[in-house]
């Protein structure tokens, strides 16, 4: 997995070699990015020799109009989109700040903005910029977009001082990365059903009734937990996504197909995520010949597919069930009642009519619904995140299940 991992220019600086190192470790392959102050404490170069890789400093051009040291001009908008994490360390208030407030003045900076992958700050500063209100209020911004906090320690400061401020650890922050991508042997041992895509439908053998699921969340689900250990089972409808490694991958069309391929594997499995989007309803009959343009209307009759989490729920023994909701009104009453009517566990509902949620989109914005009335709201997240975090809470669910 890649990480580009931010300097910002604090004394703190120094032990990012460290981390750079503990992270390759991990194997995680390690992108620096480096901002003007922080290469007044340590030069490009003692990282560039640890990773590899050439260290991004500027935005266009390099110093005295040299050639820039970046491929073009939207390298920020590439290194976003293949990027798995984005970690700052240290990060100062200074740039605590700018991703606050969407300042977007150099490459670290426009990338945070152009990345939806998950990001992971670890500040370090003297103890009263640590305290002051603007910087707790700027993180408190951040949190609440998701963003990771790794909180410094406290300690004797360089500058003079004692208090909060130091840098967490290395194995602190090497914890919280490995945590954040899902690196983690907690579901070793189990067995996680996912289903993903829409299903297909048809009304003759050219035309069919279907939606506009992309997959990416029941793929980011499979291959979440899958890092996490998992042996996975994936029953995916027609998508454009690569299978994911090491997973039972299992390509269905229809409903029915789908219904046949979860009922087979779901006594094997000790989890189940039903993130696929499946028909409600089909053509009464498929047309054997494709149906020829009439001068009249055309009256399509559809009928109730088989509601394959209903089924799970009714026959549900120890497993945990979870199933997704899509929905455009109501959310909070219509999750509640599917949640009920199904008998799910859980029920992790989108509001597919917002920005960054829903059918297609690389982010989801999720409500998690428990059968305990517990109601969890999560931010905006790339669908990896979400994904890890429906199966903490599944994991926890599995702890109450015995
Ligand atoms: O695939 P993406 O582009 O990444 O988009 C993600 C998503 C929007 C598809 C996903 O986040 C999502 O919301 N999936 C569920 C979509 C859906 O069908 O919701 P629903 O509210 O209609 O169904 C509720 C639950 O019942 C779902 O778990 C569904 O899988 C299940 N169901 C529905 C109908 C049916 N006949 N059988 C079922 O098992």
């Amino acid at each position: 997995m890649k990480i580009a991992m931010g300097v910002t220019g604090g004394v703190a600086a120094y032990k990012a070699a460290e981390l750079v190192r503990r992270l390759q470790d991990k194997k995680f392959s390690v992108q620096v990015v480096m901002t003007r102050a922080a290469r007044e404490f340590v030069t490009p170069l003692t990282f560039a020799a640890l990773t590899g890789n050439k260290v991004i400093t500027e935005m266009f051009g390099g110093e005295n109009g040299a050639p820039a040291n970046l491929e073009s001009a939207i390298e920020h908008i590439a290194v976003a989109q293949r990027i798995d994490l984005l970690l700052v360390a240290p990060a100062t208030a200074d740039i605590l700040a700018s991703f606050a407030h969407g300042e977007a003045g150099d490459f670290l900076t426009t990338l945070y903005l152009a990345s939806t992958a998950p990001v992971i700050v670890a500040p370090a500063m003297n103890v009263n910029m640590w305290e002051h209100p603007a910087t707790r209020a700027n993180l408190e911004t951040l949190r609440t977009r998701g963003v990771h906090v790794v909180d410094p320690e406290e300690g004797y400061l360089a500058c003079g001082m004692t208090g909060a401020g130091r840098l967490a650890s290395t194995e602190a922050i090497v914890e919280k990365v490995c945590h954040v991508l899902g690196v983690r042997d907690d579901f070793s041992g189990q067995t996680v059903l996912v289903t993903a895509g829409p299903t297909r439908e048809d009304i003759d053998p050219v035309r069919f009734l279907t939606n506009r699921s992309s997959g990416k969340m029941g793929y980011a689900l499979a291959e979440a937990a899958a890092r996490r250990g998992a042996h996975v089972v994936l029953v995916s409808g027609p998508v454009h996504l690569p299978a994911p490694e090491g997973a039972d991958w299992i390509p269905v069309r229809t409903t029915e197909e789908m219904r046949q391929a979860v009922r087979d594997r779901a006594p094997g499995a000790d989890v189940v995520i039903m993130a696929a989007a499946v028909s409600d309803y089909r053509p009464t009959e498929a047309r054997p010949q494709k149906l020829k343009r009439q001068g009249e209307r055309l009256v399509l009759e559809l009928e109730p597919t088989p509601d394959i989490l209903a089924e799970l729920g009714r026959d549900k023994g120890r497993r945990v069930l979870v199933g997704f909701a899509a929905e455009t009104e109501h959310l909070a009453e219509n999750s509640r009642s599917k949640m009920a009517r199904k008998g799910a566990d859980m029920i992790v509902a989108n509001d597919v009519t917002q920005q960054g949620a829903g059918f297609d989109a690389d982010t989801n914005i999720v409500t998690l619904f428990l059968r305990d009335g517990r109601e969890i709201p999560l931010p905006k997240l790339s669908k990896l995140e979400v994904a890890n975090r429906v199966l903490d809470q599944v994991l926890q669910l599995r702890k109450i299940s015995g």
